[in-house]
C-alpha cells in the first residue's frame, strides 16, 4: 500500500493529528484527500475535498459515501476524550457513540468501495486499549472496545484483501491533551509515524516514543498470539 496516487479518507480532519494526516497525505502524493469535519472546512490545495461528517449523524455518514467515487485508505481518526468517574451512563454512551460507533458506522459505509479498491483500514485508537487510565475510564472502555472492532475487521476483511490497522497512540501534542503537563509528540511526526506503518503493513502502529517503547514486546506478546490464533479458528470456520 502506497499512499501516492491514492485516495485516503480522514475523519476528525480539521484539528490535531487529524489535519496533520491530511497534510502528511499530500505531502506523500495521494491524488484525493477527503476531509471528513463536522463544520465546513476550506483548504488550499485543490486535491483536498472537504466532506461534513460527523461520525455519529448515519445520515451525513451516508451522504459522504455517496460523494466518495472511490477510496484507498480510510483513517478513523475523529474521536473525543473526556474526564470521567464512571458514576455517569451518560458520559460512557458519549465515548461510545464517536469512537467505537462512529468508528464503525463510517467503516461500514465505505467497505464497499475499500473492497473494490482492496484497500486499507485504519483506526486511530490509543495506548489506553491496552491498559485503561482511570482518570478516563470511559474514553479506555470505547478504546479497548475499538481495538477489539479493529482485530475482528482484520480477520474478517483479510479475504477481500482490505488490511486493517490499529493505531496505538501514546501522547500527542493536541487540544485534547491540553491540561497534561507530560511529554508529547507533536502531531506531524506521529502523522508521518502512521503513514509509515500503513506503507510498511504494520498491523498495530506504534506512532510515538512512548508507544514505540511497547512496540516488540507488544508484537512478541501472548495477546498477539491469540489474537493471531483466534483469526485462524474464524477462518477455518468459514471454509469449513
Ligand atoms: N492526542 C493524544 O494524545 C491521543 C492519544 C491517543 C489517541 N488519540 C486519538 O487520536 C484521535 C485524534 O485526536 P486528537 O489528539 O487529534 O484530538 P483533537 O485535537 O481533540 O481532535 C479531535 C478531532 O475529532 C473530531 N470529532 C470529535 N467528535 C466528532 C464527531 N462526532 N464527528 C466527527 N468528528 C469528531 C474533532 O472535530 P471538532 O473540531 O468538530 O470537535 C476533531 O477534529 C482521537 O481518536 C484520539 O482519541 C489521541
Amino acid at each position: 500500500m502506497t499512499i501516492a496516487d491514492s485516495a485516503v479518507l480522514v475523519t476528525g480532519a480539521n484539528r490535531g493529528i487529524g489535519q496533520a494526516l491530511v497534510q502528511e497525505a499530500l505531502n506523500r502524493g495521494a491524488k484525493r484527500v477527503y476531509a471528513g469535519t463536522r463544520q465546513p472546512l476550506a483548504h488550499p490545495d485543490g486535491r483536498v475535498t472537504p466532506l461534513r461528517l460527523d461520525v455519529t449523524n448515519q445520515a451525513q455518514i451516508q451522504a459522504a459515501a455517496g460523494q466518495v467515487e472511490a477510496l484507498d485508505v480510510l483513517i478513523n481518526n475523529a474521536g473525543i476524550w473526556l474526564y470521567d468517574d464512571l458514576s455517569d451512563r451518560a458520559a460512557l454512551e458519549r465515548h461510545l457513540a464517536v469512537n467505537l460507533f462512529g468508528t464503525w458506522g463510517v467503516t461500514q459505509a465505505f467497505l464497499p468501495s475499500l473492497t473494490r479498491s482492496r484497500g486499507a483500514i485504519v483506526n486511530n485508537v490509543s495506548l489506553m486499549a491496552l491498559a485503561a487510565l482511570p482518570l478516563t475510564p470511559a474514553y479506555s472502555i470505547s478504546k479497548a472496545a475499538a481495538f477489539s472492532l479493529t482485530q475482528s475487521l482484520r480477520a474478517l476483511l483479510a479475504g477481500r484483501g482490505v488490511r486493517v490497522h490499529a493505531v496505538l497512540t501514546g501522547p500527542v501534542d493536541t487540544d485534547m491533551t491540553r491540561g497534561f503537563d507530560i511529554p508529547k509528540a507533536s502531531p506531524e511526526s506521529v502523522a508521518r509515524a502512521i503513514l509509515d506503518g500503513v506503507e510498511n503493513g504494520e498491523e498495530e502502529i506504534f506512532p510515538d516514543p512512548m508507544s514505540a517503547a511497547m512496540a516488540e514486546d507488544w508484537r512478541s506478546s501472548a495477546a498477539k498470539a491469540f489474537e493471531r490464533q483466534n483469526a485462524a479458528l474464524a477462518a477455518a470456520s468459514v471454509t469449513a
